[in-house]
This record gives structure tokens, C-alpha cells and sequence, in this order.
């Protein structure tokens, strides 16, 4: 056995990469696949040098992290890249050299005209254009798609105005940790620095995901606009965005203001949002039922509620969605595009 490569069953059939094997996403990967019954023959999982040699779990083996390396590619069917937009630009052009299709979680690629972005239950039918690159999409923008395309696809969407309450494993394992730290250092009374954000997270709201652009809006905000057109294949589709990083662990939620091109009402919008597929309508406020991080943490499915009409637009909607961005927004998602090869 080759180190860090391991050698399962006759019956699957892909050699599956991991980059960014030991991050956030990478971890939920190797959960995903195996939850999934994803046909694996070998699985190898890359990091950085300071990882190599620690171990992973799969189907309860341990895989040996690898450092990656221009031969890591190398008889490989699938390539997962979850390390961070410079791993993917140097990297990704070396896994498809070597014959791997690639899934890529960075943001590098996924407005390339050559590159299909994809959300299966959106634009899966995208997928057959790739050559070899498929971009998985930003976390809050799948999130809040996975609600408003649905309520397009019936009424045409023209245009949206969103919050977003962005949870902390979005900016990766090393957030969560800062966010665990600052809490158990408050409770004593002390305070701990802010090193992943440029404030303290923990008990606070950051109005700051990514970086400013001139225009005002970060650049976070503005993937919602720009990736849902291409998702959506809705070259007019207008998003005005306010991204805010919020102190909970797992699990991001959109408030959406939508308007549409038909007349909208709130029976018809239930209706459509409950069948959609990877999402479930609980919009009980009466009895204090609506989507919330806590619930749909570690779930696949999005939930939306607090379905309403819009007070402020013409056949408007209002609502609310969480989902689990580290499942939907990244290892989930990938995962089924790479069900859809
Ligand atoms: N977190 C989310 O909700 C989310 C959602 C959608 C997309 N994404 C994207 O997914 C990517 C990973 O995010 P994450 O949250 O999982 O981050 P993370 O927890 O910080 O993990 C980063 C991973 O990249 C690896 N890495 C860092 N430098 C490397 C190098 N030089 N060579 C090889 N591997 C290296 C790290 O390995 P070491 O352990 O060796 O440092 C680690 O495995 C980012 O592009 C992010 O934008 C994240």
C-alpha cells in the first residue's frame, strides 16, 4: 500500500483527491462520499507539508495526509479542491493536465465562460459542457438559490434584496476555533484577539464577509448577482446584498426580499417551495416554526419560512432560508455534481 492511498473494495470504481483534506469542507468530503455510498476505489487526501503524515478518517480507515505535490494527481478520476483560491489557480490546471475532472470550491474559476458552475438541482443539465473543471458555487448564493430559483421557475424573478447571517465555519476551521476561544475567554471574563476577523466575533455581528470593492458592496455580496445569473441562466437577475458574519458555528440563513414578474401569493409560493427538490418549506410561525442554523446544521436539505408577501414590492416576497453551507454550500454540492458524472 502506497502511503496515504487506500485500497477499498472491487466493486466501486473512482480514485477520488481531496485537497484541502484536513479544512472544514475537506472533512464534511470524506463524510459526504461515505454517507453517500459514492463509488470510491482509492481516496487521497492532500494538504499542506504541515499535515502531511496526520490521518483522516474513511469508512473507518485511516488515510495518511499527503502533502500536495505535482504528482498527486496522477491516476486520479476525480479531484475535490477545498484549500483556498491560490491552491486552486496553481493546482487545478496540474490535476486536469494529469486526466482528473476537477470540482472546485474556490471562487477562482466560477465565472469562466468555460467553466459550468452548478447547482444539480438548479443547472445540473450544465454539467455535460464541462472539460474537465466544474465550480461549485458561493455558500450563501447556493443557500438562497436553492429558494429563490424554485419561486422563479413559477412567478420569473427580477430582482432581490438579501441579508445574510453568515456562520463561522464559512471562513474555515480556523474561525470556528477563534469563535470557541473568544467565548470560553468572555465567560472568564478575559478577552481573546481577534485574529481570523478584524473584530471579535464572538457576541457581536460583523456587517464584513470578504473584501470591500469600490463600489461599497464586498465581494461576497455581489456573488449572489453574479453567480445566480449563471446559475440561473438569468443574465438580467439584479441582487442587492448585505453579507454579515454572525457568532454560530455551522449553518448560514438569507433574509430575501424577492420581486417578481407575475402576480405572487403566499399559497402559491408555499406550495411551489414545498416541492422543491433539496429544500423543505417550515413556515409555522404561529407556533414558533421557521428556519433556524441550529436545526438545519449537519442537514442536506435547505429549509425555507416566514413566507409572506412583501410589504415594500410590487408582487414581492419575503422569506427566510438556512442551510448547512459546509454541506449545501460546499461538500454536499460537490458531491452531487460528482454523482451527475
Ligand atoms: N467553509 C465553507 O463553508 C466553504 C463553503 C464554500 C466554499 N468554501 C471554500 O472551500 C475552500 C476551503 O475552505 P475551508 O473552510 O475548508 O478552509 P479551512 O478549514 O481553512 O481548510 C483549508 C484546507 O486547505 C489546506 N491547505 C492550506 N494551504 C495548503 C497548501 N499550501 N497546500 C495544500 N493544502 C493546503 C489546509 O491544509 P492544512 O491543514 O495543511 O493547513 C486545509 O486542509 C476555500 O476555497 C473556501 O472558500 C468554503
Amino acid at each position: 500500500m502506497k502511503s496515504g492511498l487506500t485500497i477499498f473494495s472491487v466493486k466501486e470504481e473512482y480514485h477520488i483527491a481531496i485537497v484541502g483534506a484536513t479544512g472544514a469542507v475537506g472533512a464534511e468530503l470524506l463524510r459526504v462520499l461515505e454517507r453517500r455510498n459514492f463509488p470510491v476505489t482509492t481516496i487521497r487526501a492532500l494538504a499542506s507539508g504541515k499535515s502531511a503524515g496526520r490521518k483522516v478518517q474513511f469508512r473507518n480507515q485511516p488515510i495518511i495526509v499527503e502533502e500536495l505535490s505535482d504528482h498527486s494527481f496522477d491516476n486520479i478520476d476525480i479531484a475535490f479542491f477545498s484549500a483556498g483560491g491560490e491552491i486552486s489557480r496553481k493546482s487545478v490546471p496540474i490535476a486536469r493536465k494529469a486526466g482528473a475532472i476537477v470540482i472546485d470550491n474556490s471562487s477562482v474559476f466560477r465565472m469562466d465562460p468555460d467553466v459550468p458552475l452548478v447547482i444539480p438541482e438548479i443547472n445540473g443539465q450544465d454539467v455535460k459542457q464541462h472539460r474537465g473543471l466544474i465550480a461549485n458555487p458561493n455558500c450563501t448564493t447556493a443557500v438562497a438559490l436553492m429558494a429563490i430559483y424554485p419561486l422563479h421557475r413559477a412567478f420569473g424573478v427580477r430582482r432581490v434584496f438579501a441579508a445574510s447571517y453568515q456562520a463561522v465555519s464559512g471562513s474555515g476551521q480556523r474561525a470556528i476555533n477563534e469563535l470557541k476561544e473568544q467565548i470560553a475567554t468572555a465567560a472568564e471574563d478575559r478577552q481573546s484577539p481577534a485574529q481570523i476577523y478584524p473584530h471579535p466575533i464572538a457576541f457581536n455581528v460583523l456587517p464584513h464577509v470578504d473584501v470591500f470593492l469600490e463600489s461599497g458592496y464586498t465581494k461576497e455580496e455581489m456573488k449572489m448577482q453574479n453567480e445566480g445569473r449563471k446559475i440561473m441562466h438569468l443574465p438580467e437577475f439584479l441582487a442587492s446584498v448585505t453579507c454579515v458574519r454572525v457568532p454560530v458555528y455551522r449553518a448560514h440563513s438569507v433574509a430575501v426580499s424577492a420581486e417578481f414578474e407575475k402576480k405572487v401569493s403566499v399559497e402559491q409560493a408555499r406550495e411551489v417551495l414545498a416541492k422543491a427538490p433539496g429544500l423543505e418549506l417550515v413556515d409555522e410561525p404561529q407556533k414558533n416554526r421557521y428556519p433556524m442554523p441550529l436545526n438545519v446544521a449537519g442537514k442536506d436539505n435547505c429549509e425555507v419560512g416566514r413566507v409572506r408577501l412583501d410589504c415594500a414590492l410590487a408582487n414581492g416576497l419575503a422569506l427566510w432560508v438556512s442551510g448547512d453551507q459546509l454541506l449545501k454550500g460546499a461538500a454536499l454540492n460537490a458531491v452531487q455534481i460528482a454523482e451527475l458524472l
